[in-house]
Parts: C-alpha cells; structure tokens; sequence
C-alpha cells in the first residue's frame, strides 16, 4: 500500500493553494469541496478542481477531492463534475453506514466506464467522525475493495457528541481507538484527526506521536508547515529500522532452529514482535527509505 502518513487539505475554491500543495512534497493532496469551502463557493471549488485535475501535475502526491457528505444534496454534483477529472481517489466525510459507501462506489463505476478508466483504479478513503458512523465500522470496513483507509475527524466527532476537545483528548479516544482496531481487522491504513493550531509544531509532534503509538499510518494536516514534521514522525526512524532489521534476521535463524521465543538484547522476541519489526519495515519501504 503507498505512503499516506500526511494527507494535505487545500480549499477547493483555492487554486493558488493547490499549486502550492504540489511543491511541498506531501504523501497525499486532498483538495476539499466539504467543509473548507463556503456553502456560495461550493460551485467554483468543483470547476478549480476539475480543472487541477485535467491540467497540473501533481507529481508524486496523490490527487484526492473530498465530496460533500452523502445525503448533502451536494454529492452528485460533487462527483459528475470531478470523476472526469480522474482522481487518484475520493474522501467521503461523514460516512455513516455501508449503504453510502456503496452509492459512491457505484457512481465510481459509472464514471470508470464513461471516462476508459481502469476498472477499480480510483480508490476510496472514508471519514468516519460521527457517533453513528463509530458504531457502524464493521459493516463499513467489509463493504467494498476500492476502501483504503478511514480517516478520523475529532473535530466533527466532538461536536456530534457535544464533547468540549481538550489538549489530552480523552473525549475523543474510544473512538480513535475504535477506529484503529477495526482498521486493523480489515487490513486498511488509519488516518489521525488534524492538530488545528498550526504555528504550534511542539504540540503537533506530540499529538503525531501519540498516532503512531496508537497504530495511526498517517495524519490529516492543514497547513504547509505541518508536511514535514507529520510526514517524519509516520516514517520509521534509522534506529527502529535497524532493530527490526535485526529482529527479522535473528528470527529467520531461531525459527530454523524451532525456537518460536528467543532473546535478543536481553529482551524476549516472539511472533507479535516479529509481526511487528515487519511492519515497521513496510512502512519504511512504503517512504522509500529502504
Ligand atoms: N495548502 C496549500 N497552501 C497553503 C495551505 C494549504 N492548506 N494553507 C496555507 N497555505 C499557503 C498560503 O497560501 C501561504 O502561501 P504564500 O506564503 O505563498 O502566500 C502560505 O501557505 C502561508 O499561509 P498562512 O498565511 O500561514 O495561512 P493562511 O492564513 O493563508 O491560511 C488556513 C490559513 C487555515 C486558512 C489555511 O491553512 C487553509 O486553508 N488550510 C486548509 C483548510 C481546510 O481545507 N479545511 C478543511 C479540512 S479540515
Ligand atoms: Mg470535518
């Protein structure tokens, strides 16, 4: 699966940030026509992106527009005008149940279709930030093979609650744990929720962080200065690839010798590590860093 430790929100109705998305060197480019965008430019922001799509190159990033919520009334404009386009996928925010991601789905069909596209080449991400949509991750997860990753919106989550976001977050952690575990079960990536304020790179740090603990492949972000630090703390350091690195070798070697637990380091190494010192590999080969 490729890189997606940063996903990169530029108004849609915004062209000069677009371009200037696409010099940063950022995992993913998520131009938005959701709630970045005000309910008069809702039109503007569809023509600037369906022109973005068809004329900039967007290099190594990956081209994704985020629609407005299924049941909007603003979806099926959303998607007729900027499918042509040819997208390298779609966020959906707000996503409740299976039915929605289905319909989207299918208007993804159709679009494949019309335009000669590869069938199955445009890729879903899904927004799962409600108390409804929390509830429903596991008819959500299993629904259809073009979802890639779901992405966790604390923000809209806390206001569906009617939670006050505080600096620790405990009002919106079941819910980024939820997340992560049903992920997990499905083989998909986990996006972390945005860290709001962005001259503050201490706390951003700190918050990414606390995403990779938890199992989080990548963060949403808002602002230009918040590619490099986010995109450094998802990429595994040269120490956690040297251990792993050294995990795997050694494991080969015990399992061999039928040893299914060995020490190394004076610390005992057993299948979920190994399982895990992969990963860590994985993701490093997915950053191009091996
Ligand atoms: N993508 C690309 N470029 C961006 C950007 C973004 N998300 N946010 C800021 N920039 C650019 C600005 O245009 C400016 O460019 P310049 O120096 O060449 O003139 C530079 O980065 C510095 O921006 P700054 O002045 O610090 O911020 P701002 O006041 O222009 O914008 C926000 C602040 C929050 C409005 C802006 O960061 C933004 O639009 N973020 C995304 C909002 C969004 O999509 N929200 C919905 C998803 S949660
Ligand atoms: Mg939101």
């Amino acid at each position: 699966m490729r890189a997606r430790r940063a996903i990169l929100y530029v108004p849609g109705d915004d062209l000069y940030k677009i371009q200037k998305a696409i010099s940063l060197g950022v995992d993913c480019i998520c131009m938005d026509l959701e709630d970045g965008v005000a309910a008069n430019r809702k039109e503007q922001a569809r023509i600037n992106v369906s022109q973005a799509l068809q004329t900039l190159k967007f290099g190594d990033s990956e081209r994704l527009v985020r629609i407005n919520p299924v049941g909007s009334g603003l979806e099926v404009l959303d998607l007729e005008q900027v499918l042509p386009g040819r997208p390298d996928g779609v966020v959906v925010p707000k996503l409740e149940n299976a039915d929605q991601l289905r319909w989207v789905s299918a208007q993804i069909v159709k679009a494949e279709k019309s335009n000669d596209t590869t069938p199955g080449s445009m890729i879903i991400i899904a927004g799962v930030e409600t108390a409804r949509g929390i509830l429903n991750l596991a008819e959500i997860i299993d629904t259809d093979a073009r979802l890639q990753a779901l992405i966790f919106g604390a923000e809209d989550f806390a206001s569906d609650l009617g939670a006050t976001r505080t600096a620790e977050g405990w009002e919106v952690f079941y819910a980024r744990s939820a997340l992560i575990t049903h992920t997990a079960a499905a083989n998909l990536q986990a996006i972390d929720q945005v860290y709001v304020d962005f001259n503050d790179t201490e706390g951003l740090i700190r918050d990414a962080r606390q995403g990779v603990t938890m199992g989080f492949s990548g963060k949403q972000i808002i602002h230009p200065k918040q590619v490099i630090p986010v995109q450094e703390v998802f990429t595994p350091s040269d120490e956690a690839i040297a251990r792993a690195k050294a995990i795997v070798e050694a494991s080969e070697s015990n399992l061999e010798a039928g040893k299914g637990a060995f020490a190394m380091d004076g610390r005992m190494i057993d299948a979920p590590i190994i399982k895990s010192a992969q990963r860590v590999l994985e993701k490093a080969r997915a950053a191009g860093k091996i």
